[in-house]
């Protein structure tokens, strides 16, 4: 196959990556786990181009240049690698979150990638190995390869280091998005920041640890809300660490903030929702599925409330849309 193109939905750790022990296998310090999202997809084809010079990159309709032209590139080189090909590639991609605005959109689009990339150039990789491969070009995507609920297991190398399905009781999420603007320091740069000069890194990272077999027990025994309050505690912790940094970065912004606050206070009032945010303003809201539409009815005025659900992992479709 010359030709192929995949479909990845974002994802939304409830237990966070933050911190690499190897920059270039992208191997995390900790294990995380993740709800995949049925919104906000990235559709992602990608042709084989024997004759070209170059590999090109289309994201949204625009000629991507600089830094993701180049991540998009070194990553099309582990494939080819793989594959024993030189052959460059166009790549165009349609992705319906907003870029950079900590909806995990790098999670999405490179699962996406890995999938069509690795189809593309012949390469027929199982879940796992395409987990691994997705990896490779942003720690969280290893997790957008699984439907649904994902751990990402820490490993010891490329080998050991995927992600993949647990079980855990039916769960829905609100995005609230305070903010689309592109954010001004990249997760990557603010996790290299976090581990060079947070003094909080070293407790971040063992209670990460013990927050992972918290969460795995938690999702096992279906209990929803232990699930919830690991997630707050955990994401809260993830900013207070960050925001520790020198010099200091700071995700949540006043909106941010007070959506935390009015998912406190609609808790006290019987209605389950514990929120959570990546790197940052926009807030994710774990919420029973009995209560989801009260809860996002009642954020609607901090910003724009979406109900999502769970979603499929990383899949094969044809190039006029259809699933393979
Ligand atoms: C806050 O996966 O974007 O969303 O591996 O450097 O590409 P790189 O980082 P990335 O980081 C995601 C960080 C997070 C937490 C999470 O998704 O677990």
């Amino acid at each position: 196959m010359t030709i192929a193109a995949a479909r990845a939905f974002p994802n939304i750790a409830l237990v966070k990556y933050w911190g690499k022990r190897d920059e270039d296998l992208i191997l995390p310090v900790a294990g995380s786990l993740s709800l995949t999202l049925d919104a906000f997809a990235t559709t992602t084809s990608v042709q084989v181009m024997p004759s070209a010079e170059a590999d090109a990159f289309e994201l949204n309709g625009s000629t991507a240049t600089g830094e993701a032209a180049r991540r998009v590139s070194t990553f099309l080189d582990h494939i080819r690698a793989r594959a024993g090909s030189a052959a460059r590639a166009r790549v165009t991609s349609t992705n319906e979150a907003p870029t950079g605005a900590g909806l995990a959109s790098s999670a999405a689009g490179f699962a996406a990638l890995a999938t069509a990339a690795s189809a593309a150039y012949g390469l027929d990789l199982d879940r796992r190995e395409l987990s691994r491969l997705a990896r490779r070009g942003s720690g969280s995507a290893a997790r957008s390869i699984v439907p649904e609920v994902a751990v990402w297991h820490a490993g010891h190398d490329d080998h050991s280091s995927f992600a993949e399905p647990v079980d855990a009781p039916d769960m829905q999420m609100v995005i609230v998005t305070v903010d689309t603007a592109q954010k001004t320091v990249s997760s990557r740069e603010a996790m290299r920041r976090t581990a060079a000069t947070s003094p909080y890194f070293p407790a971040w990272i063992s209670s990460t640890e013990q927050s992972l077999a918290e969460m795995v027990d938690a999702c096992a025994a279906g209990d929803f809300t232990r699930i919830g309050e690991i997630a707050e505690s955990h994401a809260l912790r993830m900013h207070g660490a960050i925001e520790a940094c020198d010099p200091p970065i700071r995700y949540l912004a006043p909106r941010s903030v007070a959506v935390f606050d009015a998912v406190a206070s609609l808790r006290a009032q019987g209605v389950e929702g514990y929120a959570t945010a990546d790197a940052g303003p926009n807030v994710a809201v774990l919420v029973r599925p009995e209560h989801a539409e009260r809860l996002r009815d009642s954020l609607a005025e901090l910003g724009e409330a979406r109900l999502v659900g769970p979603g499929a992992g990383a899949t094969l479709i044809d190039p006029s849309g259809g699933v393979d």
